[in-house]
C-alpha cells in the first residue's frame, strides 16, 4: 500500500491478538518515531514502555479502564521530557508555556509517526489520552521527574479486529485560502448526516449519535481540571 492509502485508510484499533510484536517491529517503530522533526532539535519526548503486569493495571485504572490498555501486547507512554535538556543545561531558563506548546507539539508528532509505522507493519494501534485521567497517578507509577510528564499512550499489537473508516469533516469546512472562513453550515448538517449513517450502520456497536452530538458530549463537561496544578507541579506553564 503506498503511504497515502495507508494514511487515509487508518482507524484506531482497540482489539488485538495474542501475537507479540517482534522486536524488529519495534524497534522499526521506534526508530520511525524518533525520525520524526522536533522544534530546535531539542528532542522532547521519552517514550516508556510498560511491560510489568502491575504497572499496566495501575495504567488500565488511571485511563478509566479502557479494556485496550491491559491487552493490548504493547503499551508505551509518550512523555514531553524536558529533565534530559536540563541535564545538558543546566541553567535552563524552564517553566515558559511555550515550551509547554513546543513540546506537546513533538510528542504528537512523534506519536503520530509511530502510529503510521505500525500500521505499515500490518499492526493497528489507539492513542489513549485517557491517561491523562489519573495524569498524576501516572506519572508516579513511571517514576517521571520534574520537567517530564506523561501525555500519551499507545496501545498496540496485531490487529483482532478493524473498524470501519471514520468520515472526516469535509475539507471546505477544514481548508482556508489565505483568511479564516467560518463553515457553511449546510457542510456541517451534511456531514451530521454522514457521520449518523456511519454510526448507525457500522458493524460493532450501531448508535444514534453524530458529530456534532458528540462535540457537545465532549466540550460541555468539566475537561480534567486538575491538568494545570500538575502541570505547575512538574514545572510547566508557570509563566
Ligand atoms: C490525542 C488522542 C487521544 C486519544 N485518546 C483515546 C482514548 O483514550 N481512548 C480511545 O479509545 N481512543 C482514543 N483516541 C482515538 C480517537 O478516539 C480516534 O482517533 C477518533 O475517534 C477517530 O477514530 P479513528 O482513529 O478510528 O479514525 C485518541 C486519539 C487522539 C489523537
Amino acid at each position: 500500500m503506498n503511504t497515502i492509502d495507508m494514511l487515509t485508510a487508518h482507524t484506531s484499533v482497540r482489539q488485538y491478538t495474542d501475537k507479540p510484536v517482534s522486536l524488529q517491529d519495534r524497534t522499526r517503530i521506534l526508530e520511525a518515531a524518533f525520525a520524526a522533526s522536533s522544534s530546535c532539535f531539542l528532542q522532547l519526548v521519552s517514550i516508556v514502555r510498560v511491560t510489568d503486569a502491575a504497572l499496566r493495571q495501575t495504567l488500565f485504572e488511571a485511563s478509566g479502564s479502557q479494556p485496550q490498555v491491559l491487552s493490548a501486547p504493547e503499551f508505551w507512554v509518550f512523555c514531553a521530557d524536558y529533565h534530559r535538556d536540563q541535564l545538558v543545561c543546566e541553567n535552563a531558563d524552564l517553566g515558559w508555556t511555550e515550551q509547554l506548546v513546543t513540546a506537546s507539539l513533538d510528542v504528537g508528532i512523534c506519536a503520530q509517526n509511530a502510529m503510521a509505522a505500525l500500521e505499515s507493519l500490518g499492526l493497528g494501534g489507539c492513542f489513549i489520552g485517557g491517561i491523562r485521567n489519573h495524569i498524576e497517578d501516572v506519572d508516579q507509577a513511571l517514576g517521571l521527574p520534574q520537567n517530564v510528564v506523561p501525555l500519551l499512550g499507545l496501545a498496540f499489537g496485531h490487529p483482532a479486529y478493524f473498524n470501519e473508516v471514520k468520515p472526516r469533516l469535509p475539507q471546505s469546512v477544514t481548508v482556508m485560502e489565505n483568511r479564516y472562513a467560518e463553515p457553511e453550515a449546510a457542510a456541517l448538517a451534511d456531514y451530521d448526516r454522514v457521520t449518523g449513517e456511519y454510526f448507525a450502520s457500522r458493524r460493532r456497536n450501531p448508535r444514534k449519535e453524530t458529530w456534532s452530538a458528540g462535540v457537545e458530549g465532549t466540550l460541555k463537561k468539566e475537561r480534567r481540571p486538575f491538568v494545570l496544578d500538575f502541570l505547575h507541579s512538574k514545572g510547566f506553564a508557570l509563566k
